[in-house]
């Protein structure tokens, strides 16, 4: 039996029932998080959690404190007997009849559960397929919004193009995926979109930038083109769940040998020792 956690209750998922005038319901009204962990242990558990606080402050939810967010997390992994999950958590801005100004008097809204999950060993290996589009979003990217419809419906182009990602540019200049921040590598550079208002910046993100920086990997977060993207060495994705993705089509065409790149690899098995040394250094 899975728990899940709603308006300040612990619940059996089968038992546990939400209001449908929750203001994300109706607006999307809230932020969220997605948090890995591994044999147990949170991975990078701070940074989304100061990420969270970080988005609920950019949409003026008032109300909710770090160590409330922190309990229910820590309680929800304990309570379920899932050693590798992916825990989701949302914050609304609270319930009450459909009225778009903030509500008063209202206090905000934690909803919290959590999915068994793999590790993406095959596609880490093997590598994917993206496509294209424009970004047509809106200008506060770097905030983890419930607000999602762009993402979503990019995300199924992909898949009905059967690819695995949509990789959005706003005029030709790459900003991020559906669902994953972008990196493109050109003669041994590894160059990423700015951490600015027109993408999320991806905890897997910084965790990439800081193994390229102890790898002596030259780094470079400025902005390229779909042209550049679709000429770099090699080409990749990440996310708390896609990890280190390698991409190795975009569009029609092939990225490098059409193979994941050596520079992927030695960041993957980076990433991989430090998931690993979550469980060496309790
Ligand atoms: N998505 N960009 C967007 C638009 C995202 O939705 C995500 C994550 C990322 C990568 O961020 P991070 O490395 O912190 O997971 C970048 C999550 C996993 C999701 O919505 O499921």
């Amino acid at each position: 039996m899975k728990t899940s956690f709603y308006n300040g209750e612990f619940r059996d998922d089968d038992e546990l029932t939400v209001q449908y005038r929750d203001r994300a319901f109706y607006f999307g009204d809230g932020v969220y998080e997605v948090i890995r962990y591994y044999d147990g242990e949170f991975f990078t558990l701070d940074e989304h959690l100061d990420r969270l606080m970080n988005s609920a402050k950019e949409i003026e939810i008032e109300g909710i404190s770090r160590d409330e967010i922190l309990s229910v997390v820590t309680e929800l992994k304990d309570r379920n007997t899932i050693d590798n999950g992916a825990l989701y958590i949302q914050i609304s801005r609270g319930i009450q009849n459909r009225n778009h100004a903030y509500p008063v008097d209202v206090d905000p809204v934690i909803l919290a559960y959590i999915n068994e999950a793999r590790r993406p060993l095959s596609q880490s290996e093997n590598g994917v397929h993206a496509i294209t589009s424009e970004d047509y979003r809106w200008l506060k990217c770097h905030v983890k919004s419930l607000n999602l419809l762009p993402n979503v419906m990019e995300k199924e182009r992909a898949v009905k193009a059967g690819a695995h990602e949509t990789v959005m540019h706003r005029d030709r200049v790459v900003t991020e995926g559906s669902s994953t921040n972008v990196f493109i590598v050109k003669n041994g550079i590894l160059k990423t979109h700015p951490a600015n208002n027109l993408i999320l910046n991806g905890i897997t993100r910084l965790e990439v930038l800081k193994i390229a920086g102890r790898l002596d990997i030259e780094t470079d977060e400025s902005a390229f083109t779909v042209e550049e993207l679709k000429e770099a060495d090699e080409v990749m994705i990440t996310s708390t769940t896609q990890e280190v993705t390698p991409v190795v089509k975009v569009d029609d065409v092939i990225i490098g040998n059409g193979q994941r790149g050596e520079i992927t690899r030695r960041i993957q098995e980076v990433f991989s020792t430090n998931i690993h040394k979550l469980n060496l250094v309790k």
